[in-house]
């Protein structure tokens, strides 16, 4: 190194490297090691098996009938006793009328834990480790003589946390949640009460029936056995019904076909992550029926790579039927709706026809049919559906919704819920007196219900043009 100097390097023991080790090895906070720690010096002679509460919930399962947790009380030490939120969890709609319930959400527990004839001591505690808020981790210790029966328990329990019992898995908020409300409504959806052009009707039936029942002959003709559909059209013309028809349908199957119902990709960790949980979970439950309801609003610019590459990638997707619904299928990537191999096949949706909207005025004559002052001929749904051009079956709904609910109110029915569904509707129309006569041949005018539908027909398509 010829012209210039070596560096000396001052002092010999380097106090800016000892200064950044320093400021580097803070104490770590982890709720973990100082309870295992704990649990070791307290109970030498037991293994700890550590195993986390998210996948694993060991006191629900309890709560199932399972096992059972009997909880340690400390009488020596009560300052230890253990610590729970407890929340009131109001039931999932008011209509119910139900009186919800208090759940406890455990911080620190303990028990004497059975499982399969075998006993366990128990300590159950949250970790709100670091400054982090999300995601809270709570553990279970599991304490025991041998291994083997713990791990058969956590393998129980979580399979049973896995189960659903009349629930759906719906992907909201970043991961996989359970929905009892989504099934309840899935209940009440049926074929019978989709209106549409019976040739399309049959064939969009067909399509996935057909699709879960050739997994043979898709092997046979070595191609992989997956498809996909969109439905799309203007808002509310049966797209959403048709898909909770289709989920109902498909668990009444003989091997019943479970649905994962997508609502939005937004999560934590970002919608590449969301995608990566919900392809994941798809092929584990294949076969399986994956909605995407609002393609276009899911699969955005942004995230369309790592869709497409989640669709058609390395990895078999074998046994997965996806159905996107949007209204605008112009806004959808061109990747992805106009390629077959990703989404095969597209339904339109559009507005009813005329013998629809007939179809449709003959659905509400059958379900106002128990209603003996309200008079309904045959000849009043005609002249509703010619009154109705180019009305959705939504706009439809509301004229005859809106409709009964004027005639009610004008005969002093108090208080009627506007959103709560059929029951009420039955309420408001057993309100009705006979306000309308049965006669053998009214003129259509005569009829109290035409009169109120020409005029809802008339606010609602004034609200239409706007
Ligand atoms: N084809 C149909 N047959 C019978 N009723 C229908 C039909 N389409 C819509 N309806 C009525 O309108 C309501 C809304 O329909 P749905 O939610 O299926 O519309 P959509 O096509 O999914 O609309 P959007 O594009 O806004 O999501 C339904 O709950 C139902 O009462
Ligand atoms: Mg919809």
């Amino acid at each position: 190194m010829t012209g210039s100097q070596s560096i000396a390097i001052r002092p010999a023991h380097d106090e800016t490297g000892r200064e950044y080790f320093h400021h580097s090895s803070g104490q770590r906070i982890s709720t973990d090691t100082v309870i295992v720690e704990a649990l070791r010096k307290q109970y030498p002679e037991l293994n700890v098996v550590v195993s986390p509460q998210g996948s694993c919930n060991l006191l629900a399962f309890a709560d199932a009938g399972h096992a059972s947790a009997i909880p340690i009380e400390d009488t020596a030490d009560p300052v230890y006793a253990p610590i729970k939120w407890r929340q009131y969890i109001p039931p999932a709609r008011r209509l119910d009328h139900g009186a919800g319930v208090l759940a406890d959400f455990v911080l620190f527990g303990k028990y004497v834990y059975k499982y399969n004839g075998h006993e366990f001591l128990l300590y159950v505690a949250n970790g709100r480790d670091g400054s982090s808020a999300y995601p809270q981790i709570t553990n279970n210790y599991i304490l025991t003589k041998e291994e083997r029966p713990a791990d058969e328990l956590i393998i129980a329990a979580t399979k049973y946390g896995q189960e659903l019992h009349n629930e759906v898995w719906v992907f909201d908020g970043g991961y996989w949640q359970k929905s009892g409300e989504l099934w309840q409504s899935v209940q009440h959806s049926k074929w019978e009460d989709v209106i549409l052009e019976e040739g399309m009707k049959k064939a969009i039936i067909d399509d996935v029936e057909n699709f879960f029942d050739s997994r043979e002959t898709y092997k046979r003709l070595k191609v992989p056995w997956k498809r996909g559909i969109i439905y799309y059209g203007p808002p509310g013309n049966g797209k959403t019904i048709s898909i909770k028809a289709m989920m109902h349908a498909l668990y009444k199957r003989k091997e019943a076909v479970p649905t994962l119902y997508v609502r939005t990709l937004s999560s934590f960790a970002g919608p590449e992550y969301s995608l990566g949980q919900i392809f994941s979970k798809a092929r584990r439950e294949a076969p399986c029926y994956l909605v995407f309801e609002d393609l276009d609003s899911i699969v955005s610019d942004s995230v369309r790579s790592y869709f497409l590459n989640e669709v058609d990638g390395l990895r078999s997707n074998d046994g997965i039927l996806m159905v996107g619904s949007t209204n605008h299928l112009d806004r959808l990537d061109p990747g992805i709706s106009k390629r077959p191999s990703r989404f095969d096949r597209k339904y339109y949706f559009p507005d009813p026809s005329l013998e629809e909207r007939i179809a449709y005025c003959h659905y509400w004559q059958g379900k106002l049919s128990d209603n003996d002052d309200l008079d309904f001929p045959d000849k009043l749904c005609t002249a509703i559906a010619k009154i109705t051009d180019k009305f959705s079956f939504a706009y439809m709904q509301e004229a005859f919704v809106a409709a009964l609910l004027a005639i009610a109110v004008s005969q002093g029915a108090p208080n009627i819920d506007m959103y709560a569904g059929p029951e009420a509707m039955s309420v408001v129309t057993s309100r009705m007196s006979s306000y309308t006569l049965v006669r053998d041949d009214p003129g259509l005018d005569d009829l109290v219900l035409w009169k109120e539908i020409k005029k809802q027909v008339k606010i609602l398509r004034e609200e239409m043009d706007q």
